[in-house]
């Protein structure tokens, strides 16, 4: 649905400020019905990057297709499969209400009357704004607005949907609220959507794939699956009653990715960083040899952020 290469942006230099490079050579493609989630760190080339997919700013070079049409010389008709939410909700109108709002976009679109009265009740009910339906969109929180936002992206039927950093500055609820309506949509209508965010939460709910991208490269480009597993690091906390023996500690310490973590005369816990979980088995037979009661063994959990902060690790000042 989506075909990106070799695209590259350079902003020119202005007052003073030397040219930038946003986007350096970046080539990748989205399939139909792909939720991908676009990453990186601030200045990364995200935004500069949605810009080019919805036609509002030329890449230098590169192509771009749209389900195979080539966005910069066939740019009416590639724009017609795309709608886009940049910064959040600008893409509303402060003065009309949500049931406005949409009216107005989906006839932008073409979109028939009486297609039109169905699509915009089922969006309002599905985006809980069916009591704020006449309400001037500047009155509304700002996670209303930003759902708005979306419908107003959704409603025009568009294949492809760009959403820039869909749940900025929203309280955990609305942006959970957001996460599940992008998860149900694009499993109801496979519409393909590109994303950008820095809530990685949004990312481990809603993208099956992600692209991280840094200093207009990218870097990453793989399932949130494999990139969890790629970056598997498996810390385990175990907790045992009293204190080890002097051989046990011995033992243990010697042992690579051990560290004491507590000891008192009631309880001592250590904790083993490990590659392979044959040296968990070793720790428990150390402590089993001396009869050590367990308590307890944790295992921290490996999360994207992690993964996302080591992919990124020492690139870019911005971040
Ligand atoms: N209109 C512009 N004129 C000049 N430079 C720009 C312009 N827009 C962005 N840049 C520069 O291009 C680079 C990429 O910016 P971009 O907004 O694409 O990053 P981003 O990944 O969206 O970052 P963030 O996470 O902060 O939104 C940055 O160095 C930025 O300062
Ligand atoms: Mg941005």
């Amino acid at each position: 649905m989506i075909r990106v290469e070799s695209l590259e942006k350079t902003y020119p230099s202005r007052k003073g400020h030397p040219a930038v490079k946003a986007v350096d050579g970046i080539s990748f493609s989205v399939q139909e019905g792909e939720l991908l989630g676009f990453l990186g760190p601030n200045g990364a080339g995200k935004t500069t990057t949605v810009k080019m997919l919805c036609g509002l700013i030329k890449p230098n070079s590169g192509q771009i297709f749209i389900n195979g049409i080539d966005l910069v010389h066939r740019r009416i008709p590639a724009l017609a499969e795309v709608s886009a939410v940049l910064e959040g909700n600008r893409n509303i109108y402060w003065r009309l209400t949500p049931r406005e709002n949409l009216e107005f976009f989906a006839a932008l679109r073409g979109q028939s009357p009486a297609r039109l009265r169905a699509d915009i009740d089922h969006y309002l009910e599905r985006f809980n704004l069916g009591e704020k339906r006449d309400v001037e969109a500047r009155k509304l929180s700002r996670g209303m607005q930003q759902k708005l936002a979306i419908a107003v992206a959704l409603i025009s039927q568009s294949k492809v949907v760009l959403l820039d950093e869909p749940t900025l500055g929203l309280d955990v609820q609305a942006s959970y609220e957001i996460r599940q309506l992008l998860t149900e949509i694009v499993k109801e209508q496979g519409r393909t959507i590109i994303l950008t965010t820095h809530d990685m939460n949004v990312v481990q709910d809603t993208c099956q794939r992600v692209i991280i991208v840094n200093e207009g490269k990218i870097v990453a480009d793989d399932s949130v699956h494999n990139l969890l597993d790629l970056f598997r690091v498996r810390v385990y906390s175990i907790t045992i009653q009293g204190q080890l023996t002097p051989s046990q500690r011995a033992s243990l310490l010697a042992m690579e990715g051990v560290v004491m973590e507590e000891e008192s005369p009631d309880r001592t816990s250590i904790s083993v960083r490990l590659e392979d979980s044959q040296i968990l088995y070793e720790v428990i037979g150390i402590l089993e040899s001396n009869h050590s009661i367990i308590e307890s063994i944790d295992q921290d959990q490996n999360n994207f952020e992690r993964v996302f902060l080591e992919i990124v690790k020492g690139g870019s000042q911005g971040a």
